[in-house]
C-alpha cells in the first residue's frame, strides 16, 4: 500500500468510528468511552505517521506554498490532540456537554480530512511520485504497528 492509500483508509475508519460515537445517546456511557477511546488511539497513531513520515516528505520536495500547508496542517492536529480531545476524555460520557463536543471534534476533523484529501494529498502525488510514496507507505506500516503494540502495552 502507498503511503496515501494507507492514509486514506485511516480517514475512512476514523470517519466511521465519529458517526457511530455521534449518534450515541446519553444513555451509552460505556460504549461512548470505548469509542472515544478507540478515536483517540487511531488518530493519535495516524497523526504520528503523518507528522514523521508524509509531511516532511512533502515541505522538502515543495516550496513556501506546501510550507504553509505543512503548518496549516500540524496547527489542525494539535486544536485535536491538545485541546479538544483531552477537555472530551475529562467530560462525562452522559452528558449533553459531551454531544456537543463530539459534534466539534468531528467537525474539526471531517474538515481536516477533506483539505488533506484535496490539497495535501494531490500535492504529494505530484511531488513524490510513485516509488517514493511506495517507500513512505512501506515505512508507515512498520512505524504503525510498532506504535501499535506500544499503546496495547501502555
Ligand atoms: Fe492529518
Ligand atoms: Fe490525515
Amino acid at each position: 500500500m502507498n503511503a496515501i492509500e494507507l492514509l486514506i483508509q485511516d480517514h475512512q475508519l476514523v470517519k466511521k468510528l465519529l458517526e457511530e460515537l455521534s449518534s450515541t445517546t446519553e444513555r451509552a456511557v460505556k460504549k461512548r468511552a470505548e469509542l472515544l477511546d478507540r478515536i483517540k488511539q487511531e488518530v493519535s497513531i495516524h497523526t504520528a505517521l503523518e507528522e514523521e513520515i508524509l509531511y516532511p516528505a512533502i515541505k522538502q520536495a515543495g516550496g513556501k506554498e506546501e510550507a504553509k500547508m505543512y503548518y496549516e496542517a500540524k496547527e489542525e492536529h494539535r486544536t485535536v490532540d491538545s485541546l479538544v480531545l483531552p477537555d472530551l476524555l475529562h467530560t462525562e460520557t452522559g452528558t449533553v456537554e459531551f454531544a456537543g463536543r463530539v459534534k466539534v471534534m468531528k467537525e474539526l476533523l471531517e474538515h481536516h480530512i477533506e483539505e488533506e484529501e484535496s490539497e495535501l494529498f494531490p500535492t504529494a502525488r505530484k511531488l513524490l511520485g510513485k516509488q517514493q510514496l511506495e517507500e513512505l507507505g512501506q515505512a508507515m506500516e512498520v512505524q504503525k504497528k510498532l506504535l501499535k503494540s506500544e499503546q496495547r502495552a501502555a
